[in-house]
């Protein structure tokens, strides 16, 4: 991180972005789909459109995880502009049982090729890998989708040591271990929506800033409803977050702010738009 004309730049890259591209391409060899899971607060930020274009052959589902935190109206704008893609699914991966309309969405993709082999009494289950940025729910997702029928199928050749398809249905598979994906981290605008969603650790971003590009994102109105207040020093005093001598403690309220945003409590809020 580091400051030019007073704005902040987030300069943190993960160093291993093109061979975790790479890692991901092997293994999406092996699949026959992509669920493309993406944070429904910062949609685009959170592709890398690179995959999209180098798996143009392969069907992608869209997932909008995290649907329950993100601002209804824009989400179903972001839902129509990713079913333009491929097929977009809103959802709360967190809820019991919603990867239920994954399922349906899998069926729907390929009702042909599963039709083709039921005729020629054929069964291999369509399987898909589960990728996207860290922290957006694909182990959420993974979990709820495996809790309805958790049989690992096992090793199967070509897949790398340690990772296994799981059987969800007697149609479908996905492969336990999801792949980390990033999107272009050198646009800040893209770095600073993945830091307030929690993609990019906090360590490395000031988060004093970071609550600035906040409140301008979703409105010092919001701020204000909330602590009574829009300012971190007038927050830090309300809430009593004070240092030596009195003094207000912006840091920590700056982790308050950022933390209630996460969490929902500040509101259902998008970070950007159509
Ligand atoms: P990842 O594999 O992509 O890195 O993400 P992971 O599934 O580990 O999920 C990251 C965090 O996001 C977890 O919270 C998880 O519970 C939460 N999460 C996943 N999907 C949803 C969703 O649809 N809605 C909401 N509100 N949260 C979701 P955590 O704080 O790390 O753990 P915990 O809260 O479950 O204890």
């Amino acid at each position: 991180m580091s400051k030019k004309d007073g704005k902040m730049k987030i300069n943190w890259f993960p160093g291993h972005m093109t061979k975790a591209l790479r890692t991901i391409e092997v293994e999406l060899k092996l699949a026959d789909m992509v669920i493309y899971c993406l944070d429904a607060r910062a949609p685009k930020s959170s592709l890398n459109e690179e995959l999209e274009k180098r798996f143009a052959n392969k069907p992608f589902i869209f997932v909008l995880n995290k649907a329950d935190l993100a601002d209804e109206k824009t989400l179903n704008e972001w839902k129509a502009y990713f079913d333009q893609r491929g097929l977009c699914i809103l959802l709360d991966a967190k809820k019991t049982n919603s990867t239920k309309i994954i399922l349906t969405a899998v069926q729907k993709l390929h009702s042909q090729k599963l039709q083709n082999q039921k005729q020629k009494g054929i069964s291999k289950p369509i399987r898909a890998m589960v990728v996207g940025i860290p922290n957006c729910g694909k182990s959420t997702i993974i979990n709820n989708l495996a809790s309805r029928r958790a049989t690992a199928v096992g090793n199967k050749p070509g897949i790398t040591r340690g990772k296994q398809w799981i059987r969800v249905s007697n149609e479908f598979e996905v492969l336990d271990t999801p792949g980390t994906l990033w999107p272009n981290l050198e646009n800040q605008v893209v770095a600073q929506n993945l830091a307030l969603i929690g993609s990019i650790k906090d360590d490395v971003v000031d988060l004093v800033e970071l609550s600035e590009v906040l409140k301008s994102r979703i409105g010092l109105s919001v701020f204000e409803e909330r602590y009574g207040a829009s300012s971190l020093d007038a927050i830090a005093k309300k809430r009593g977050f004070l240092q030596q001598g009195g003094v207000a403690d912006e840091q920590k309220a700056a982790k308050a702010v950022i933390d209630d945003f996460r969490a929902g409590r500040l509101g259902r809020h998008t970070l950007e738009h159509l």
